[in-house]
């Protein structure tokens, strides 16, 4: 695969005005949120409620692509569309969430490091095939008591390097993801400086494993206090730290930086994206790929009456897509 082709989605990906929506749920996570609103977590209602997404009406307005998962790719509309196939139909990128979630890092209790690499060839090689265009790897990084150790960030930073270099061999955008974690009573200094360190360690592994920047997108989280510090930070501090952050550690040379939304409120996903972009102009598009803040609203609707509230369910996915991708062009207001 050329770069050339590799750039061009990723550039594609965070085209002005559209960002990602987040879908990738595993199986055990997708039956938390189901548990949450009391769906059964049935493969069918995996499927119904992947299609009542993926099938919104005008989603590709403000979606570029979507991050599915493993059982998803696989998945088809009532219809017998695949979704791969209805996504690229409707203008939109398939992407597919490649790790194979954390486990406990040995040695250094509180912290993980994401599995995946064995074997990881051969499923790019037939996620591409299934239709995929881009990949996306989560690596977690906790905050607590003396953690989180250069250790745990450079495992990771390694294993988002050696995904990230397989992916431009098979012919895949790497989304690298790197999040560092809300939880905690840690303060936004704190954030601001783990974020730091971790960029730091992301962007030497990729130059180390030969990762060509031009095709890749970082999945970045944002510079927060931690949700049970007490501390509130403004829209501005928020925006102006992470921001802050990026620009002394993320080349110029990426294309692009999506956010996940990480636990933060829609509203405030929405906030802290339009400020940073209304700060600009800075080095890079900056959008958003979010999970929760793009579907949590339409989910508890849809789980009110699963056969019946379809149509509105999708009314409010557009409504959070158009609000996300008026703030990747910092023209969002609360009121619009
Ligand atoms: P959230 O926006 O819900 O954090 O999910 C995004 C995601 O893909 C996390 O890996």
């Amino acid at each position: 695969m050329s770069i050339e082709q590799l750039a061009e989605t990723a550039l594609a990906m965070v085209a002005p005005g559209k960002g990602i929506i987040a879908i990738d749920e595993s199986n055990a996570t997708i039956k938390k949120r189901f548990d949450g609103v009391g769906i059964e977590c049935t493969e069918e209602n995996r499927r119904a409620y992947r299609e009542l997404l993926l099938s919104t009406p005008k989603l590709s307005d403000y979606i570029s692509g979507a991050i599915l998962y493993d059982e998803t790719i696989r998945q088809s509309t009532r219809d017998g569309v695949p979704f791969a196939r209805l996504m690229a139909d409707n203008g939109m990128i398939p992407g597919i969430k490649v790790d194979k979630g954390t486990h406990a890092l040995a040695g250094f209790p509180g912290e993980v490091v994401t599995e995946g690499l064995d074997g990881l060839r051969a499923r790019l090689e037939e996620y591409y095939k299934l239709g995929a265009r881009f990949a996306k790897w989560r690596a977690v990084i906790n905050i607590g008591d003396d953690i989180p150790s250069g250790t745990c960030i450079d495992a990771n930073a390694h294993a988002l390097a050696r995904y990230a270099a397989l992916c431009q061999e098979q012919g895949l955008v790497p989304m690298v993801e790197p999040e560092v974690i809300m939880d905690g009573n840690h303060d936004i200094d704190t954030c601001y400086e783990v974020t730091e360190v971790t960029l730091r360690s992301l962007f030497a592994s990729l130059y180390e494993q030969n990762v060509m920047l031009e095709g890749t997108i970082l999945k970045a989280s944002m510079v927060l206090p931690g949700s049970t510090s007490g501390e509130d930070a403004s829209v501005e501090e928020v925006a102006a730290a992470t921001l802050q952050c990026l620009k002394s550690t993320v080349p110029a040379t990426l294309p692009g930086i999506v956010f996940l939304s990480g636990g933060q409120s829609d509203e405030a996903a929405t906030a802290h994206l339009d400020a940073m972009n209304r700060m600009g102009p800075n080095p890079w598009p900056l959008s958003f790929s979010y999970g929760r803040a793009m579907q949590s609203a339409a989910l508890k609707l849809w789980s009110q009456d699963i056969a019946k509230n379809i149509a509105d369910a999708q009314a409010t996915v557009y409504e959070r897509a158009r609000a996300n991708g008026l703030a990747a062009l910092g023209e969002w207001s609360k009121a619009a």
